[in-house]
């Protein structure tokens, strides 16, 4: 009987290996708002020229959320409404919404619950991740086991922030940097050779001094003090994080490459967090790849934190192919950072 048993799983027990099933992109929405926020109309704000912001970040515009009362679920209902028609696609089909962010609408319910509310997905369970600028990488890992668990068929994963609701817009060394927008995919199940191949996250709690928001949570609640103090904005040591995330962004993507064997000529597309010019420069020129093959979209969006990465993948949809190797790396508060080597699932 032990020895039936042997060859029985000797017999099959390669096929399933075959067969093991991966997370394949297989749709990408997304949203900014209409407002354009001008380094020329920044220029009026705080003491900046559009030549330091241009030069030093790469970053010529960013979008803003106006509005009362809309928040990041406004966005990211936009891209997921989006979404769910490319994909043809009924709400009530979605098992999961992820949502990355740090902006939620409020400290709870999750922000994926108001999206899917919204959308009608009422059979899909909901949560938010947040790892700032990182989130989105790590919504879309998260993801994907969902649906290599063989129980998930599709998996929705937004990334998106009204960065506008915590800048400090008298501060100049953050208000320059960032911008509203959200973007989304979906996952869903292939046993091809496509989709979220392999990844790799770190983080290091050590890195909060460096950039944090040190009001509103339970440390510190709002008070009229917190407030008169702008405590409840972003607080970032520019030169440190930037130190930090040149190193880190171009160390974990290197990594996720040669754990697969991958050289820079085989890479088709680098999507990286678009937090500054300069650190994706270093990143590319660090994995042996031309500029032409790095995603870039900073110079009208700014830093969106979680909404960078989908918003590329958006922005460049048209010009993916099916097989084309894509690298994706993000790094951010927390510290948080990573990198995903994804194989594009199809042309559209
Ligand atoms: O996405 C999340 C992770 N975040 C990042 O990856 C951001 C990483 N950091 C950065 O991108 C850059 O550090 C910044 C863009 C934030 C700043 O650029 P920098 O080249 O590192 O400038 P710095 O902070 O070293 O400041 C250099 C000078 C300072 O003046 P002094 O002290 O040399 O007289 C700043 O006060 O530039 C000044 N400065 C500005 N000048 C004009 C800082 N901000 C501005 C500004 N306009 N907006």
């Amino acid at each position: 009987m032990l020895g039936f048993c042997r060859a029985f799983y000797f017999l099959f027990e390669p096929k399933k290996a075959m067969n093991k099933i991966r997370a394949a992109i297989t749709g990408v929405g997304g949203y900014v708002p209409d407002y354009v926020l001008s380094n020329k109309e920044l220029e009026k704000m705080v003491e900046t020229t559009d030549e330091w912001i241009t030069s030093r970040t790469g970053i010529k515009e960013r979008r803003i959320l106006k509005g009362e009362g809309l928040g990041t679920s406004y966005m990211g209902i936009k891209a997921v409404q989006q979404l769910l028609e490319k994909t043809k696609t009924s709400p009530l089909e979605v098992d999961l919404i992820i949502c990355a962010t740090i902006t939620p609408d409020m400290p709870f319910p999750a922000t994926a619950n108001l999206i899917a509310a919204e959308v009608g997905a009422t059979n899909a369970f909901n949560f938010d991740i947040s790892a700032a600028c990182s989130g989105f990488i790590y919504a879309l890992t998260t993801g994907a086991k969902f649906i290599e668990s063989g129980v998930y068929k599709k998996v929705i994963v937004v990334g998106g922030d009204k960065m506008s609701s915590i800048i400090n817009y008298q501060d100049r060394t953050t208000c320059i940097i960032f911008g509203d927008g959200c973007g989304a995919v979906m996952l869903e199940p292939t046993t091809e050779h496509f989709g979220i191949i392999d990844s790799i996250h770190r983080s290091d709690g050590n890195g909060a001094q460096f950039l944090n928001m040190k009001a509103g949570g339970s440390r510190m609640p709002a008070t009229r003090e917190s407030v008169d103090a702008r405590l409840h904005y972003v607080y970032q040591e520019g030169s440190t994080v930037f130190k930090f995330a040149v190193t880190n962004m171009a160390d974990i993507s290197a990594k996720v490459m040669e754990r697969n064997g991958l050289k820079g000529s085989d890479i088709a597309w680098l999507a990286p967090h678009q937090a500054n010019k300069r650190i994706i420069d270093y990143t590319a020129e660090r994995m042996g790849i031309t500029e032409d093959k790095v995603m870039m979209n900073i110079e009208k969006y700014g830093n969106t934190t979680a909404g960078t990465i989908p918003l590329l993948l958006w922005d460049y949809e048209k010009k993916l192919k099916k097989g084309d190797n894509i690298i994706i790396a993000a790094f951010g508060g927390g510290f948080t950072w990573g990198a995903i080597y994804v194989k594009w699932g199809y042309n559209s």
